[in-house]
């Protein structure tokens, strides 16, 4: 095999799947070695795999969008590779859910003082839609929930992720204006995803709509 098309696998399916976990590991774990595993790398690790998260969960939120609205390589290659982007998003969120069991460990009262009991709850349906999401990615599982639950379950957890980033970035935009800038992002993916969808409800056979 050539080095191009060695490299160019690596990065489809699963072994891209394996790439962005071993990179999202090596990052949070380098953060928190660099930070002598003290409270303050945990927090950063905290920060960076919450914004490693958005950028995986856009990519995969937004791709079957932007390859209707804009097909090309880019976006068959974003299209295609979907479900390894959703699940790596998940790996990126479980290294989330470490990290704040570190930060709770070593600093319970700092722990206390950034969450509330709103958080947990809120924060734990939003884990309990990612494990499911994560748990009905592979073929056989979502073909045990079968298409018309599957579409339910993944269209239901992704707008409840997308107001979870919403939430825990825009109430941050105080600390920092660019906070707002993946709160327009979302927007932007909700506007097009609409677009997207509109564009298909028209190419629709006019019997197909009634
Ligand atoms: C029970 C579950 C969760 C808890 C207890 C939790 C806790 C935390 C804490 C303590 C921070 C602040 C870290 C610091 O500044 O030191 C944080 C940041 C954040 N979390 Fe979570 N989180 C949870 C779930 C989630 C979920 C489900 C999402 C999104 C889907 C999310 C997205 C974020 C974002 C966007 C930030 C801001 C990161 C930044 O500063 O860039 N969190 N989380």
């Amino acid at each position: 095999m050539s080095h191009s098309r060695s490299s160019r696998s690596l990065l489809n399916g699963w072994p891209l799947l394996g790439l962005l976990s071993v990179v999202l590991v090596v990052m949070t774990l380098a953060i928190v070695a660099a930070h002598r595993f003290d409270v303050d790398g945990v927090r950063m690790a905290i920060r960076a795999t919450a914004r490693t998260s958005f950028v995986l969960f856009a990519l995969a939120f937004s791709a079957s969008a932007l390859l209707a609205l804009w097909p090309g390589a880019w976006t068959r290659w974003q299209r295609r590779n979907r479900r390894q982007l959703g699940l790596a998003f998940a790996v990126s969120h479980g290294l989330h859910g470490l990290a704040i069991l570190a930060f709770a460990r070593l600093d319970p009262a700092g722990f206390m003082a950034a969450t509330s009991l709103a958080s947990y709850l809120t924060g734990g349906i939003a884990y309990l839609f990612i494990a499911a999401m994560a748990a009905t990615s592979f073929d056989r599982t979502a073909a045990w929930l079968g298409p018309r639950g599957w579409r339910v379950l993944h269209g239901v957890g992704g707008y409840y992720l997308v107001i979870t980033f919403l939430i825990s970035n825009g109430k941050r935009i105080g600390i920092s204006p660019y906070y707002g800038l993946p709160v327009a992002i979302l927007a932007v993916v909700l506007l097009l995803r609409l677009l997207a969808w509109r564009r298909k409800a028209a190419l629709r056979p006019a019997t197909a709509r009634s």
